[in-house]
């Protein structure tokens, strides 16, 4: 299958991609990016990624408007040639080139980057199963040091995590914070279920903002499930009556067990069914050509 890559707007084969080695995104991961994914051969919720790779830009100071091409239009274009059934994105904005000390000063214009490749299929039976998580020592990064919210290319914390997690056996790391809360996943946001109510870390733990989080959130509001955004211990989701993981490429994954032990019974709950009905539907009609697409309410 073709992947792609687009660098400042030179498309071609992975193998003939090049970015400087004094580029901010690979001296420090001064960058930060997005992952997309089409269904149906469309972008879902394309705005919404977009919004957020301009704010975290905003965040660490990058100047995104100064970037030497149209993010949006280099997107269509790496889509095009790509030519791929679905097709998964990584749209990465560094700071670009420049001196080797920290001073951002003479540095740039910021180098975007867009990788095209074919979507990763999520195995059937990890949704129809669930999948197992470790609650690890690696802690989320604090607020007060790089904050969460932004999704920047520095992903050593998210890494150190997710090895943990594999040498524990388990697919997907959860992160504590600095209070001891559950924050998130290496690469997706976490639920429970408690009491027929879907609950989910505030932003105030330090998370990031998942756009799959949000869609969950207003899908189970609209869809008369009552959700909870609020402070929660590993303990919630050790003895949590169901759990799942959300992600732009996982989408809604539950989860089977935790720390080696069972959610509940060990399969997906009645609630979990629901959202993944209700996300299904949702990509059904957003996918749908010519549909309009739906915003999400926060
Ligand atoms: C740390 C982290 N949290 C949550 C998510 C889920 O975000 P989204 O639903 O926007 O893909 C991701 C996605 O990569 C992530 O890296």
């Amino acid at each position: 299958m073709p992947a792609r890559i687009n660098v400042n707007g030179a498309l071609g084969p992975p193998e003939s991609a090049a970015i400087s080695p004094l580029d901010r995104g690979f001296l420090f991961g001064d960058s930060v990016y997005e992952t997309l994914r089409t269904y149906g051969g469309r972008l879902f919720l394309q705005r919404e990624h977009l919004d957020r790779l301009r704010r975290s830009a905003e965040q660490l100071g990058i100047p995104y408007d100064n970037a030497p091409v149209d993010v949006e239009r280099e997107i269509g274009r790496t889509i095009a040639e790509a030519a791929l059934p679905e097709a998964a994105l990584r749209v990465l904005v560094s700071r670009g080139p420049g001196p080797i000390g920290y001073d951002p000063e003479g540095c740039g214009p910021p180098s975007v980057v867009i990788y095209a490749r074919p979507c990763p299929e999520i195995p059937g039976a990890w949704v129809r199963e669930g999948v197992d998580v470790a609650i690890v020592r690696v802690t989320r990064n604090a607020r007060s040091a790089l904050d969460p919210a932004i999704k920047s290319s520095n992903l050593l914390n998210n890494f150190l995590a997710w090895r943990e997690a594999r040498r524990l056996g388990a697919y997907e790391p959860i992160l504590l914070n600095e209070r001891e809360h559950l924050a998130e996943g290496a690469s997706s946001n976490l639920f429970l279920v408690r009491s027929n109510r879907l609950l989910t870390p505030p932003l105030e733990e330090g998370l990031l903002e998942g756009i799959t989080r949000g869609l969950v959130l207003d899908l189970a509001r609209r869809g008369g499930i009552e959700t909870s955004e609020e402070a929660l211990r590993a303990d919630d989701l050790r003895g949590a009556d169901e759990a799942f993981l959300t992600s732009t490429l996982k989408g809604v994954l539950p989860v089977r067990r935790c720390d080696g032990w069972p959610i509940q019974h060990g399969r997906p709950g009645p609630i979990t069914l629901r959202i993944l009905d209700l996300f299904e539907e949702r990509i059904q009609a957003e996918t749908k050509a010519g549909s309009a697409p739906d915003s999400i309410r926060k």
